[in-house]
């Protein structure tokens, strides 16, 4: 059967859909065929990443916030949804440490509401997002963070997406849904905002561009700074294409399980963009994990998933995109 037209007559609710992640999701639904409703409160998302999909005649948008529940209501009793990516979120480690309430609120009470509408509206899969990052285990060196270990919970925000795998895997048994949850790593690629832990390679573009100097908070035994696993964007919206298309009940690691020092990463995107601005290091930071790489083998046996796009040419990419927009803000 034609690309595109397998999943016409499905639809998908897509959380978030207007920010750095889902907007991508929004474009790949669309290309698949699915019926797409994206919604979003704007809190972090912008119009422009969806500006190019307003006029596409299967692309709804609900300007709405996952804790309104009558808006919430509205859009399952309008579309029936058969797929949820929830994508919606209080992204950030730091901003849920100093308000924990908030991320109580966005991260559980969010989803609740969307679990009370599926009571009400069943659907057959929910796509849900988690944090490899913030869940990963203590790492010793040449470790990798397995899917069964047990995660170290030192932010709320790491609790809230705990807690909300719990409650999916609770609640597709009960309300009869199957499940994927895609626990990420540090997600980069056009489009993401400058902000967060997750932002560190848009927060350091933007030094760059402005010849600011950046600053890196590190452990005094991490004189490079924190370890992350990157994976690039085009590489998470595979991961969610065949999580919706095999909903298989399961929790996979979606990264590049490769370990990069924050400093090493300044160091590629100096060379990459050809730049020269220094950097100034300083202690650490709260709820910060010192350690993060993901073990993907059980995406790739469960998913047949894995990543294609190495660090370099992600950056690479970005900085062709970065050019092209540059390019197009000078000729407005
Ligand atoms: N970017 C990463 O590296 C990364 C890593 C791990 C997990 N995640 C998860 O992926 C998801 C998307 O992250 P992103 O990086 O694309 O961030 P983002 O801020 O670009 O996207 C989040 C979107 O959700 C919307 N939103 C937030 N709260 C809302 C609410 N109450 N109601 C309606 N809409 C709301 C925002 O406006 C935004 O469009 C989040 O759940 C985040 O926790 C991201």
């Amino acid at each position: 059967m034609k690309k595109g037209t397998r999943a016409m007559t499905k639809t998908v609710l897509v959380t978030g859909g207007a920010g750095f992640i889902g907007s991508h999701l929004c474009e790949m639904y669309l290309k698949e065929g699915y019926k797409t409703i994206c919604y979003d409160n704007f809190v972090s998302g912008k119009k422009e990443n969806i500006e190019h999909l307003l006029n596409h005649e299967n692309f709804h948008l609900k300007e709405a916030d996952i804790c309104d529940e009558a808006a919430l209501e509205e859009v399952f009793e309008a579309y029936k949804p058969n797929i949820i990516n929830h994508h919606a979120a209080q992204k950030s480690v730091p901003y849920s440490v100093e308000n924990p309430l908030y991320d109580l609120h966005e991260n559980l009470e969010g989803l609740l509401k969307i679990i009370a509408c599926i009571k009400k509206y069943p659907i057959e899969t929910f796509v849900f997002i988690s944090s490899g990052g913030a869940l990963s285990s203590m790492l010793e060196e040449g470790e990798q963070s397995s899917e069964d270990d047990k995660p170290q919970l030192i932010s709320p925000y790491a609790i809230t997406k705990f807690a909300g795998e719990q409650y999916i895997k609770l609640y597709a048994k009960e309300l009869d849904f199957n499940f994927m949850i895609l626990r990420y790593a540090n997600v980069y690629g056009p489009r993401q905002v400058p902000d967060g832990e997750s932002g560190v390679i848009p927060i350091f573009l933007n030094n760059i561009f402005a010849k600011k100097e950046s600053v890196l908070m590190a452990f005094p035994d991490m004189p490079k700074g924190c370890t992350r696993d990157y994976v690039n964007v085009s590489d998470v919206v595979e991961a969610n294409r065949l999580g919706t298309e095999h909903p298989i009940n399961e929790l996979v690691n979606i990264g590049s399980g490769k370990e990069e020092a924050i400093l090493d990463i300044y160091e590629m995107i100096l060379e990459v963009f050809q730049e020269d601005v220094p950097i100034r290091i300083t202690g650490p930071r709260k709820g910060d994990i010192k350690r993060s790489v993901l073990a993907i083998s059980r995406a790739g046996k469960l998913l047949d998933w894995k990543p294609k796009m190495s660090l370099r040419a992600g950056l690479e990419n970005l900085k062709e995109f970065e050019l092209d927009k540059q390019s197009f803000s000078k000729q407005i």
